[in-house]
């Protein structure tokens, strides 16, 4: 199997349809990779209340292996179903498991989830310096739309693009 076939399971979490949340040893990885990868970690604090507060969202973790054998990223999404958009909050991949298609199949089977909630539209900010992160939402279709001027605490510009679900 080359590195682009991996075999990815995948598990979901969606506020508005269940309150089923991580559970403690799944949070705990999702903010140890948050804290490391993500240009902007939010503390367990922040998790926490995030995951119990009033805001619908859907997260999706991605493992490698049939069994999950090991985690290999998320993503999470606000969902607004009154505009049908979804807001991209945060993707990460561990850094040693980049380059092999995780994040695109990450983000193409969240994709298809969004659609089947009845979401229509996404968009996202991403720093204007995050040459990866453009080049891979490129790649996933998405288009700039506006930039932010200093929109990041260090002064980065933020991009903000869009796309169809
Ligand atoms: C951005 C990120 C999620 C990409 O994850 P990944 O698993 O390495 O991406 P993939 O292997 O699925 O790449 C898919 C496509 O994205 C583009 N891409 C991804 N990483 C790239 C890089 N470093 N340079 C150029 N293009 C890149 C390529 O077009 C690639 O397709 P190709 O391999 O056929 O050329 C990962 O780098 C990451 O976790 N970064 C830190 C967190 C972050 O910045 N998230 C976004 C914040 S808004």
């Amino acid at each position: 199997m080359s590195d682009k076939e991996e075999t990815y399971q995948f598990l979901i979490f969606v506020k508005a349809e269940s309150v089923e949340k991580p559970s403690e040893e799944q949070l705990y990885e999702i903010i140890d990779l948050d804290k490391v990868d993500f240009p902007w970690p939010w503390d367990e604090k922040t998790w926490k209340s995030f995951l119990i507060g009033p805001r619908n969202y859907s997260l999706v973790l991605i493992y490698e292996g049939l069994n999950k054998e090991r985690f290999v990223g998320f993503s999470l999404f606000e969902l607004n179903f009154i505009e049908k958009q979804a807001h991209l909050y945060k993707i990460v991949i561990c850094r040693e498991l980049r380059g092999r298609g995780a994040a695109f199949s990450l983000f193409s089977f969240h994709r298809k989830h969004l659609t089947d909630l009845g979401l229509e539209s996404l968009y996202l900010e991403v720093a204007a310096t995050n040459t990866s992160a453009i080049a891979f939402y490129n790649k996933c279709g998405l288009e700039v739309i506006h930039k932010k001027n200093k929109f990041y605490g260090n002064g980065d510009d933020a991009l903000i693009m869009t796309g169809s679900i």
